[in-house]
């Protein structure tokens, strides 16, 4: 018979629940959106989504349980993602696994997000990746690691300011598009022109560095819908085809620094193996252009399907490597928002 994990995901604007077994065999998955709650602020207010995940825990852990089509007792741990994320979003998710822990006499097991999105790759392609280069773009992270294991996790470079999602969802707000902004950007640039804009490329060409820059990136297209020294952008009535090219080449340009720094981490590594997740690797062109020039290079990529790329608790199922090696939670851990970079264990 085999062993259930129970994992909850509650970093940032979704809640979800899911039963995963010991050869990582998915019974269920729920994930409750918050994206009509932030839409009209175009990003994610951390009080509206701590109150909305304090409502929708107990239906989503339910809703879970319910579809998995099992009991309390064939549950064998609880896992919860501790870190990076939002404060009082990730004690929503915590306090809902102590609890769990402490009236069913389970272990808990702690999750680190990041980590978790690139074990989704584990998951998905049912493949021992490891040793991989992993590449975490989302809305808070853009980050890329050396994973000599699931337990190993060594930071080799990242975003110096803003992510690569959160880039997208701003860059949407400014072409007046809808949130989140990543979907919405790609949408039009199916109909944008190549070529008529040109962004820069930040830090792509400075090989010394496994780093990004979205910023510039971000203040060029407000300049190219504004014309310059103008910045307010929000009166502008931008005809569609404006809005297609901009997002054409904004995307582009994303994608190009996001390829490129991702192959330079595996040539400094000589790892061969690249595994991407995130909320950003759902984008089509990324994908596309991921498995291109990685096939060009000799390197074996693994993406994960679309729902396991943005937030869920499937992924969190990285947690039965802690169960296996016995990395088992006290129960007075706190939730830690901020990013550790380096992880053994
Ligand atoms: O991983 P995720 O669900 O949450 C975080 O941990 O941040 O990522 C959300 C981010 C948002 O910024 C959203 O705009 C972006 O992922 N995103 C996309 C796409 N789908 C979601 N960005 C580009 N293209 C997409 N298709
Ligand atoms: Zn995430």
């Amino acid at each position: 018979m085999s062993e259930n994990l129970l994992t909850i995901e509650t970093t940032c604007d979704e809640t979800a629940a899911a039963v995963v077994t010991d050869s990582l065999q998915v019974l269920s998955s729920v994930v409750a959106s918050q994206d009509r709650l932030h839409e009209r602020y175009r990003g994610v207010v951390p009080e509206i989504a701590a109150r909305a995940h304090l409502e929708r825990i107990l239906p989503v852990l339910d809703e879970a349980m319910r579809r998995a089509g099992v009991g309390w007792d064939a549950i064998t741990a609880v896992a919860v993602a501790t870190t990076p994320g939002l404060a009082g979003s990730l004690l929503v998710g915590l306090m809902a696994a102590k609890t769990i822990c402490y009236t069913l006499n389970k272990p808990l097991l702690a999750v680190n997000h990041l980590q978790a999105h690139i074990y989704a790759c584990r998951i998905a392609s049912g493949r021992d990746v490891f040793p991989c280069i992993g590449l975490v773009v989302s809305g808070g992270h853009t980050s890329l690691y050396r994973c000599q294991t699931p337990l190993e996790f060594h930071w080799l470079g990242g975003t110096i300011d803003d992510a690569a999602g959160e880039a997208f969802d701003k860059v949407a707000s400014m072409l007046g598009l809808g949130y989140p902004g990543g979907p919405a950007v790609a949408r039009a640039a199916e109909r944008g022109r190549p070529g008529r804009f040109q962004f820069p490329r930040p830090l792509l060409d400075n090989t010394d560095r496994l780093d990004f820059s979205f910023s510039g990136l971000k203040t060029a297209v407000r300049y190219a819908i504004t014309g310059p020294g103008r910045c307010d952008f929000r009166q502008l009535q931008l005809d569609p085809q404006t809005v297609a090219d901009v997002a054409a080449e904004f995307q582009q340009a994303v994608v190009d620094c996001l390829v490129g720094k991702a192959l330079l981490a595996t040539q400094r590594t000589g790892i061969r193996t690249l595994c991407v997740g995130g909320g950003v690797a759902a984008n089509r062109l990324l994908r596309q252009r991921l498995a291109e020039e990685c096939q060009r290079c000799g390197v074996a990529v693994y993406i994960a399907p679309s729902e396991l790329c943005t937030d869920n608790a499937v992924m969190a199922a990285i947690a039965w490597e802690r169960y296996r090696a016995g990395l088992f939670e006290p129960l007075d851990i706190d939730v830690q928002p901020g990013l550790v970079r380096q992880s053994r264990r």
